[in-house]
């Protein structure tokens, strides 16, 4: 397998990098001594060294979401991105092997509309609230409730659930996913946040299933309009996970890929970004003139993504996402409809 601009940039740390020359626009391209003490990368060099060698020797990638540590953000991954990169990626990596550093219902995208490739997830828990909180029975007792009505579900759920719906969103294209069917009123799951935001800005009744996410949810309007207080009237962007007191308060609501543009197009001096921690750190380099201010909430899930763990999931090619096929065969549908209404962020 060619080596990615990412790969030249793990075994160099100073190269610097074109956009074309890497395969994929959501790349964020960094040096990682810039966001990661030297220490600290000479401490896991010898592992960094070892993942590298065995992606070569799997012909693997490691496809990392913007919520994963520093480390494997910077050191290990070939490809960042979203929901919505992660799953067009999974259609145009030249790999035989990826090592979804994420969660499950990632990876299990991933392997809906990639069914030849190998994909890995280091940790099984690597669950998610609103993937955890809805059965594809759920889906079929809310149909047979509003009959006729299309569902659309975000890509945070199970392969059953989405091989119950119409069509799958993500947070980069919710609301142009929500018009694309040009019906009146659709059924929504399972983010009960998102799909109030969607109905914010839509013409479109939508009927929510009330699900949220663990770390979304903590967040308040009150908490962050008493830093705005405190801080200065600064810009605040937060991701539509959050509460409706939360969004009020922002001035962008966008994707995590949203909140990256967001912040390279506006460069702002400081910003207030409510979303999962790691975000910041990640993209911090990048944006070097920015002062990032975060109220900071990990997510556990994402958290059991390691370098370890990414290590041992290439040397003994687990854990494997397996789907089976006719429950693939439904879920590829709809989340194929939605590759095809794009980004909307
Ligand atoms: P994004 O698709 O915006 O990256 O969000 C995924 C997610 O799980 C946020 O909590
Ligand atoms: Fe799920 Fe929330 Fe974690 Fe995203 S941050 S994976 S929505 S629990």
């Amino acid at each position: 397998m060619a080596l990615t601009c990412r790969h030249r940039l793990v075994n160099l740390y100073n190269s610097s990098c074109s956009a074309t020359e890497s395969h994929l626009t959501t790349i964020q391209i960094t040096r990682a001594t810039d966001v990661l003490p030297e220490e600290e990368i000479a401490a896991v060099q010898p592992l960094v060294d070892e993942i590298n060698r065995l992606k070569i020797e799997r012909n693997a990638i490691v496809a990392a979401h913007n919520y994963m540590t520093p480390d494997i953000f910077h050191l290990v991954a070939d490809i960042t991105g979203d929901s919505l990169a992660l799953a067009n990626l999974a259609l145009e990596a030249d790999a035989d092997v990826i090592v979804l550093a994420g969660v499950k219902f990632m990876a299990e995208t991933a392997k809906i509309i990639n069914p030849e490739k190998t994909i890995l997830i280091p940790d099984l828990a690597a669950g998610c609230s609103l993937a955890d909180g809805i059965t594809g029975a759920d889906v079929r007792r809310m149909k047979a409730q509003y009959p006729g009505l299309p569902v659309v579900s975000y890509v945070n759920t199970s392969a059953e659930v989405k091989a119950e719906s119409e069509i799958t969103c993500t947070s980069g294209n919710a609301l142009a996913v929500v018009e694309s069917l040009g019906v009146d009123r659709v059924i929504f799951t399972p983010d009960q946040y998102l799909g109030k935001w969607v109905a914010s800005k839509t013409d479109v009744e939508v009927i929510l299933w009330e699900g949220s996410c663990m770390v979304h949810e903590r967040f308040t309007g009150e908490e962050i309009s008493d830093y705005k207080r405190d801080m200065g009237d600064i810009p605040v962007i937060a991701h539509p996970e959050c509460p409706p007191d939360v969004l009020a308060e922002a001035d962008y609501v966008g994707s995590t890929h949203g909140m990256i543009k967001w912040v390279s197009d506006n460069r702002p001096r400081k910003v207030m970004m409510i979303t999962e921690c790691s975000m910041a750190d990640n993209i911090a380099s990048a944006a070097p003139d920015t002062e990032f201010v975060r109220p900071c909430n990990l997510c556990p899930h994402m958290k059991r993504i390691t370098l370890d763990n990414i290590k041992r999931s290439l040397e003994t090619l687990t854990y494997q996402i397996e789907i089976p096929q006719d429950v693939a065969e439904r879920a590829r549908r709809a989340v194929t409809r939605m590759l095809e209404v794009g980004r909307q962020d």
